[in-house]
């Protein structure tokens, strides 16, 4: 049975921490509760949000219509081969617990992405990625519903249409699919991946001599904690913007310009610029507006420093997005989903 409650304060559903209200307000725990929900006049008269984690949110104003908290819940493998698993999580498992789950078993592959807030169902929506691995490497296939008919549907990893911080579910398909459940083809014997340079650094640090999965796994989670803000202290969603993607000509200009530039050469001849060195060199580090600030410690990052408003994170995005443009002639595009 599903109950839909009303006027809900969505404060504890987004890692912002910001409190706005929806109208309507419903979790559902199995593919079931959404097929009963598909029939509501609720459901049908409303506009809709579906969220996990609320980590990747900014609501700017309450939300008129129906919001759907994703709770589908279940880890199980699917195949094995002497090599590799096939791992299948459902849609509401908690994204790092599922990692651990994983590491446990002793499945490689996601070790890189431990401790990436949100749940699994949204990891394939902007294809998550940290520290040398995006998950479209490790990507098996997908199972969605229809929020139409509710029917049941599977997706390749070519039909999802990955790219940085991209599918087709952002574009295309927005707002057409519940994702409920995500599979993963893991490795038994380990190839790490260390090629995000900090890493090496930190395990150095660490003192670890040969290095495995939960070594490198641990490696990261001390890199994020000493960079990223914790919601708990200070509601966020992870970077804010995405690093831009320049031309070798536009890079080679602004090299000459700024020779400290902070940039990674792409396959295809591009270059990814580390837009928190941008708006480093803006000064805004630090930088408040309106109980909404720019993080101390990763510039990319937005902050909730004093119950904000939405609001008042935008226009603080949009004052990023102006100051970078003034110095650089570059237009930072928010990664973030904006919802109102
Ligand atoms: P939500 O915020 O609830 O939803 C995000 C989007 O997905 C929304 O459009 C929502 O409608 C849609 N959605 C959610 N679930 C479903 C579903 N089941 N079916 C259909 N649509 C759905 N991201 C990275 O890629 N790399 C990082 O390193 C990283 N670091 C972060 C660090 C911090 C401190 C924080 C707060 C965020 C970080 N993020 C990072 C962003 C965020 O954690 C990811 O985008 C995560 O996948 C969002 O999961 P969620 O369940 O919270 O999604
Ligand atoms: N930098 C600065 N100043 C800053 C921040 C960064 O100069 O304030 C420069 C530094 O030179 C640093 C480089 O930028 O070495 C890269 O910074 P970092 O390693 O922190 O990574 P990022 O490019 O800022 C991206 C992702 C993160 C992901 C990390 C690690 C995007 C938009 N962000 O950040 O993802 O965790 O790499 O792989 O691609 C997220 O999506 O929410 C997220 C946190």
């Amino acid at each position: 049975m599903i109950e839909i409650k009303e006027r809900v304060n969505l404060k504890t559903f987004n890692t912002f921490g910001i409190e706005v209200y929806c109208d309507y307000f419903v979790e559902i725990n199995s593919i079931a509760n959404f097929k009963e929900l598909i029939q509501s006049d609720v459901y049908n008269r409303n506009e809709k949000l579906i969220i996990g984690g609320g980590s990747n949110l900014l609501f700017r104003s309450d939300f008129k219509g129906l919001v759907i908290k994703n709770n589908l819940k279940g880890i199980f493998v699917v195949s094995e081969t002497q090599d590799d698993v096939v791992v299948k999580a459902s849609a509401g498992e908690v994204w790092h617990e599922f990692v651990l789950w994983c590491l446990n078993k002793n499945f490689a592959g996601l070790e890189n992405l431990s401790l990436i807030p949100g749940c699994v169902g949204a990891s394939p929506m902007q294809n998550i990625g940290a520290y040398g691995v995006e998950i479209k490497e490790v990507f098996e296939e997908l199972q969605a519903c229809s929020v139409i008919n509710g029917e049941l549907t599977r997706f390749s990893k070519e039909a999802c249409e990955f790219g940085y911080r991209e599918s087709v579910f952002k574009r295309n398909l927005k707002n057409k699919f519940l994702i409920t459940a995500v599979s993963f083809r893991l490795k038994k014997n380990t190839v790490l991946n260390t090629s995000y340079g900090a890493i090496n650094t930190e395990l150095e640090a660490m003192q670890v001599k040969a290095p495995g999965i939960r070594d490198v796994s641990n490696a990261v989670i001390n890199i994020r904690r000493t960079k990223l803000p914790d919601p708990k202290e200070f509601g966020n969603a992870g970077s804010f913007f995405k690093n831009p993607e320049v031309s070798v000509e536009k890079y080679e200009a602004l090299k000459s310009t700024f020779p400290a530039l902070v940039a990674y050469p792409l396959v295809g001849g591009n270059y990814k610029l580390a837009a928190g060195w941008l708006i480093e060199q803006c000064g805004l580090k630090g930088y408040e507006q309106g109980g909404a600030a720019v993080h101390t410690r990763q510039a990319l990052v937005l902050i909730n420093i004093n119950n904000c408003k939405g609001e008042d994170v935008y226009a603080l995005s949009t004052f990023v997005i102006e100051k970078v443009f003034e110095a650089f002639g570059l237009t930072l595009e928010r990664e973030v989903n904006i919802i109102g």
